[in-house]
């Protein structure tokens, strides 16, 4: 069953992909289109394009492309039927009912559900006899029960049965209550067995205020110090932070980027409550890319640790990359944040605000921290630290940056600026020819297909797989000729089975009368749709004639013909030859 073309017609002409993006993209007028920054990689320069015209986008950096409903799934992270949910809302129109399958989204929605529930249990049990040892170990970490509130911060109880008997007795079955990984299946497979037991629970909360998933933490110092949630239908760590949807109401544009669940907590209690945390895992780009939307500027503030450094390391480049401004905080005294607010006492909060504020930014922050490897006493070793440092501010976009850092380097070290400035040229402009390289390199994979995910085929059929591409794009842009076209040849010609299914796709469609594009996000993968648009901006329509289109068809027709691996099993060692002599003849 699928969802009806008049009803994606309407919700489309309803759902002005100009005014959909611009909550998310700040869009600039160009020409016809528009342009703005991609939120879906990182990038200084935008390269994201929309085209009100054919109500889509496509960003030629890096391959995403759709329509409206392909875009609210990818940023909303939404299978289909849930963005079409979304954006019928928005529009205020009605989904017609039983008119679609979906399993996955109502599996993801038992899972809220459950996790709901969970949640509720869990902070119920806090407060009864078998949880005390929680609450006190809550109290002893100084978390008074407005902030166990605050966060919905819970208990699992010891017994490895509470939570699934609980689910099971408010109607949810063992396949959902494993979907959400609040429980496993026993070794023997008969029963099902709490994931979390003993532990103080942290529900981690997703920005439309779902329960997606929980830290856990035991209470004693045993291994695992945390257990978290593993990805599920509805979670997905790597996309996710731990109280963003707290932090994105501050109005602030800033972030606190924490190590821990514990952090984020105490830096709330004392006033921040613009402090995020990962799940238990490393920053990845895609959370950076997330805290771009809210922030514009973030403040890391990892433990003091050499585990904390390292990762303030990784970090800095991937915030870097996502476009934030980016200050380093040191904790002195302390650990991390919690210590270092704790250890203060009553003036915690006021402590907390002087180190912010003396936080340098990112740049200073690796400056020092190469310093300190080096002795400058030294001369040796102040050439090193200075070629060091150097590469620290080539990797700068900014040329008012670069000076900054180069008369301040000049000062420290007592070397002529101008010397400086001469030796960062010459790495600039290795730094650039190492760029293009790395840009020639990417281009020449695309040409090959062997990168191309979507067509799997292209790698062994490229000049194949190009002319289709063309020929694919050419009847998009001209309908028109799409009877001509098919008196030469039928999607079955096409030797890559990907192109051909598109292909025969679209040439359906224009036979029906309707727009390819209207139902194509119902039909195809979001990733597949990419690939779709992709190739339509590969194309350059203006060079498109009919004789184009029939060079297409004959290269097509002409690599179908040609000798493929499969056909030579079914051949003759005579057929094989005689193929092989009409071949060397023709070239
Ligand atoms: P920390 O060990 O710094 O935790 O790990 P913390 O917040 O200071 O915790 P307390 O104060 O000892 O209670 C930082 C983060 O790393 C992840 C968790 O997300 C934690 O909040 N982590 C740590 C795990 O996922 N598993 C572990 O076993 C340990
Ligand atoms: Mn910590």
């Amino acid at each position: 069953m699928a969802l009806p073309d008049g009803f994606l017609y309407e919700l489309k002409e309803r759902s002005d992909i100009t005014d959909v993006v611009s909550g998310y993209v700040n869009l600039k007028r160009r020409g016809r289109n528009m342009v703005g920054l991609c939120p879906f990689h990182s990038e200084k320069t935008p390269s994201f394009n929309l085209y009100p015209e054919n109500g889509s986008f496509y960003c030629f950096g890096c391959g995403a492309g759709g329509d409206v409903i392909t875009f609210i799934m990818k940023i909303e992270n939404l299978d289909y039927i849930e963005a079409v949910k979304f954006l019928a809302q928005r529009a205020g129109i009605e989904v017609p009912e039983n008119s679609y399958d979906d399993g996955m989204g109502k599996l993801r929605m038992r899972i809220f559900e459950a996790n709901r529930e969970a949640a509720r249990f869990y902070n119920k049990k806090l407060y009864e006899p078998e949880g005390k040892e929680g609450l006190d170990y809550l109290y002893r970490r100084e978390l008074p029960d407005n902030i166990i509130r605050r966060f919905g911060l819970g208990y699992s109880p010891k017994s490895r049965y509470a939570l699934c008997d609980h689910l099971r007795s408010l109607g949810f079955k063992d396949s959902e209550i494993v979907a959400a990984n609040l429980a496993f299946r026993s070794q023997d497979g008969r029963r099902i067995v709490d994931r979390f037991s003993d532990r103080v629970m942290f529900p981690i909360i997703d920005l439309r205020g779902n329960v997606i998933g929980f830290g856990g933490r035991i209470l004693t110092d045993q291994k695992p110090k945390y257990l978290n949630t593993s990805d599920t239908p509805a979670f997905k760590k790597s996309a996710n932070l731990f109280s963003l949807n707290n932090a994105k109401n501050t109005g602030e544009r800033t972030l606190i980027l924490c190590e821990g669940y514990i952090d984020v907590i105490a830096l709330s209690k004392a006033g921040f409550k613009n402090a995020v945390a990962t799940l238990g895992t490393a920053l990845t780009a895609e959370q950076a890319i997330l805290m771009k939307r809210y922030a514009d500027e973030v403040i890391i503030c990892y433990d003091a640790d050499e585990a904390g450094q390292k990762a303030t390391a990784r970090a800095i480049s991937l915030l870097r990359n996502a476009g934030l401004v980016i200050r380093v905080l040191s904790i002195p005294e302390g650990k991390d944040p919690d210590e270092f607010i704790r250890n203060k006492g009553e003036k915690g909060a006021a402590a907390f605000k002087n180190v912010l504020e003396s936080s340098g930014n990112d740049v200073e922050y690796r400056l020092t921290k190469l310093k300190n490897k080096f002795d400058l006493e030294r001369p040796d070793q102040k050439a090193g630290y200075m070629l060091e440092a150097m590469r620290v501010i080539a990797s700068l976009d900014s040329s008012v940056e670069q000076d900054i850092y180069v008369s301040r380097l000049s000062a420290e070290l007592s070397i002529d600026k101008a010397s400086i400035n001469a030796d960062l040229q010459k790495l600039k402009r290795r730094r650039e020819g190492e760029a293009r390289k790395q840009e020639y390199k990417k281009l020449s994979t695309e040409l090959s297909g062997r990168d191309d995910k979507i067509n799997t085929e292209k790698s062994k059929h490229t000049r194949a797989a190009k002319a289709e591409e063309m020929l694919i794009a050419f009847i998009v842009y001209n309908n028109d000729m799409e009877k001509a076209a098919s008196q030469r040849i039928s999607p079955e010609d096409f030797v890559t089975k990907f192109n051909s299914r598109l292909y025969s796709y679209i040439i359906n469609k224009i036979q029906e009368g309707v727009s390819p594009s209207t139902t194509l996000s119902r039909d195809f993968t979001a990733d597949e749709v990419s690939k779709f648009y992709a190739i339509l901006h590969g194309y350059n329509s203006q060079t498109a004639t009919r004789e184009a289109m029939n060079e297409y068809i004959d290269v097509i027709l002409e690599e179908k013909r040609k000798l493929t691996p499969e056909k030579i099993s079914e051949m003759t060692p005579e057929e094989i030859m005689a193929s092989l002599k009409k071949r060397k003849n023709k070239y």
